[in-house]
């Protein structure tokens, strides 16, 4: 396996996005564990797209949701539904895109570098598994474009473990 990182040219992004869910399809090509394949896609997501200082799931258990495998400093581990960014968009079950994490109500701040995030529901069928999150010391780092390539990362990795 050729472990793609870092050589994606975000000039293009609509390109870099296409190239990035293609190579993730390969990585977990053939694997259907949730915690190996979250692990891969963090650590691929973290290692292509820039501006990033953590990048990662939380998976639900029961009623919250609990730290899963991630890049970046460590995190707080239990997120309650309904709380903060993660907790905000499992409950809605729709990618949270916050341009500022300091005036969204109850945002938690796991790393101090954090300035602006998005969350992304992994859902399943009806069944919500948990989020994918990225975290950005960047202002507004994410746009509705980041947002649709996004998205279609957390649609492979969810596809994978079906
Ligand atoms: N900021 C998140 C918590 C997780 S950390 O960013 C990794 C939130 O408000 O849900």
């Amino acid at each position: 396996m050729s472990h793609a990182t870092s050589h994606y040219d975000f000039s293009d992004r609509t390109q870099a996005y296409r190239e990035l869910a293609r190579d993730l399809t390969a990585v977990l090509a053939g694997e259907r564990d949730l915690i190996a394949n979250a692990a891969n896609t963090s650590a691929l997501i973290y290692g292509s797209l820039p501006d990033l200082n953590w990048a990662g799931f939380y998976l639900l258990k029961g009623d919250e949701l609990v730290l899963g495998p991630f890049q970046g400093k460590p995190a707080c581990v239990r997120i309650a539904l309904g709380k903060g960014v993660c907790g905000t968009a499992a409950t809605r079950r729709e990618t949270v895109l916050v341009k500022d994490v300091h005036e969204f109500p109850g945002h938690i701040a796991c790393d101090s570098a954090s300035n602006s995030e998005i969350v992304v529901p992994l859902i399943r069928g009806d069944e919500l598994i948990g989020v994918l999150d990225l975290d950005s010391p960047r202002l507004a780092r994410f746009d509705a474009e980041d947002q649709r390539g996004i998205e279609a990362l957390a649609r492979i990795i969810v596809e994978s473990v079906r």
